[in-house]
């Protein structure tokens, strides 16, 4: 048998891109490719690339001048080193990429991933291979599920595409351009999915999607179902605890999904729900087609249903044209609204998009002091948040043993990291890692650090059958 050839993919944005990587991975098993840590040793190196903003997409480069030195490098002893890459800076940009560094073997945009096999026996003939066409035929039904080990190794968290693509046209975005129009997977195939992700331990799902919420795929009815609906029935999958989706946009947040917030425990109280302005008249320049009155309306509805929600949200500052004025009806939303957490961004204008040929760009330090006051609040905002924590009782899903001896690492329903020694509360019994992580369990919180919460299993697992220490001897 061939020995494992090594592959090493960096994945740069998105939780899309997160997941894309595990699919790049699912495919190339069967060609014998194990994951490798390290660039230096690896056979086949891929860069999942962003290109949402300028900073993200020339990264880009300046990694592959590094690879090239790595190829080189790897070339001196002997050994082929084969170069892609993925995502969307390759969607974009094409053979520009190869223009830039000839160093590059192949190019594959997001909806040829199950070529990829393909890909690179043509490059390692031919020198070189690139597919960035938007097909036509349904990318996932060629993609292969991954293996038991794999969905056992990536823990008890996952990520499901149930749509990708977006419609909508903000006047800033290159994902319409990149990730192309908005298609739905049917309900089936998720269902499949995560049949398979909870049989091999998977206990939390965050549906992905680019724009989630307009969510239309077939169900097994023969109908389109919402997002909400498509929840109803995954919280009813055993095993699966803890549901989330991301990312909506707040036009697209239908009654179905209310509901879904109001009636589904498994349904986390924590929404991700981009505004980007606070002003009316730069949403309507980002062709957001809604107003913050708007908005904050969409925040009340969930509100009224799950008053414990939380929300987060990303903000773009210094939108060409964005006035002082402008600015601070952003301050005063966030300031109105209250977020768990929130992005924010710099406007960084994208070849192609309509805001990239819009007039009166915001100087650069306005744009910087802007940046500075926002996240100033966010982050006041953030540790109120997770101070309000302190002395509560809270429910953490575990996830893995923690760095430090007996200590294991779990989330809150609002991601906050949480830490806990189960030892401490219950002395003498021995409780490994393996006997709660997956498990759903009640945790007092006495301590914040930074932005992990510390705190006290306030009830054992109700499977726990470890004897005590003394009983063992140990
Ligand atoms: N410039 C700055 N930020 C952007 N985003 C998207 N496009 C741009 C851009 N051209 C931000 C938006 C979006 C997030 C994923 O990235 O806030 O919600
Ligand atoms: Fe981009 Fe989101 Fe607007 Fe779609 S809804 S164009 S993904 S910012």
């Amino acid at each position: 048998m061939a020995p494992p050839r090594k592959l090493h993919i960096n994945s740069y944005g998105c939780q899309m891109n997160v997941y894309d990587a595990q699919r790049m991975v699912d495919v190339l098993a069967p060609e014998g490719f194990v994951e490798t840590a390290s660039v230096d040793d690896a056979d086949l190196v891929i860069l999942n690339t962003c290109h949402i903003r300028e900073k993200a997409s020339e990264k880009v480069y300046s990694e592959l001048g590094r690879l090239r030195l790595a190829r080189d490098e790897a070339a001196k002893g002997g050994r082929k080193m084969q170069i892609a890459v993925a995502g969307c800076v390759a969607q974009a940009e094409g053979e520009e990429i190869v223009r830039r560094q000839p160093a590059v073997d192949v190019v594959v945009g997001p909806q040829s991933y199950h070529h990829l096999p393909r890909l690179l026996a043509q490059a390692a003939q031919a020198g070189r291979a690139l597919e960035t066409e938007f097909p036509v035929a349904d990318k996932f039904g060629f993609l292969p599920q991954p293996r038991p080990e794999a969905i056992r190794a990536r823990g008890i968290s996952a990520f499901v595409t149930v749509q990708e693509g977006c419609d909508k046209f903000c006047t800033f975005c290159v994902v319409p351009y990149t990730r192309g129009a908005e298609v739905s997977r049917p309900v089936a195939a998720i269902l499949d999915d995560v049949a398979r992700l909870a049989d091999n331990g998977v206990r939390e799902l965050t549906l992905i999607g680019q724009n989630v919420n307009a969510y239309h795929g077939d169900g097994p009815d023969g109908r389109p179902w919402t997002l909400g609906r498509l929840l109803q029935r995954l919280a009813a999958v055993p095993g699966i605890v803890r549901l989330r989706y991301s990312t909506s946009h707040p036009n697209d947040v239908d009654d179905d999904l209310i509901a879904a917030h109001r009636d589904l425990d498994a349904l986390m109280p924590f929404v991700h729900l981009p505004v980007q302005s606070g002003s009316d008249r730069i949403l309507a320049a980002m062709n957001r087609r809604h107003t913050a009155a708007d908005y904050r309306r969409v925040i009340d509805r969930f509100r009224a249903v799950r008053p414990e929600i939380a929300f987060s949200s990303d903000f773009i500052v210094g939108f060409p044209g964005e006035t002082e004025a402008d600015f601070e009806a952003t301050l005063a939303l966030v300031t109105q609204i209250g977020y768990a957490g929130s992005y924010s961004f710099k406007y960084s204008p994208r070849p192609g998009t309509p805001a990239a040929e819009m007039p009166e760009m915001v100087p650069a330090a306005a744009m910087d002091e802007r940046l500075e006051r926002l996240q100033q609040l966010i982050d006041a905002q953030q540790s109120a948040f997770n101070k309000a924590a302190i002395g509560r009782t809270v429910d953490v899903l575990f996830e893995r043993a923690g760095r430090k001896p007996g200590q294991i690492v779990g989330r809150t329903a609002y991601l906050q990291p949480a830490h806990v020694f189960p030892g401490h509360v219950f002395p003498g019994h021995v409780m490994a890692p393996d006997s709660i992580v997956g498990q759903v369990l009640p945790v007092r919180i006495d301590s914040l650090e930074r932005y992990s919460l510390l705190g006290e299993l306030a009830a054992m697992p109700p499977q726990q059958h470890a004897p005590p220490l003394a009983a063992t001897g140990a």
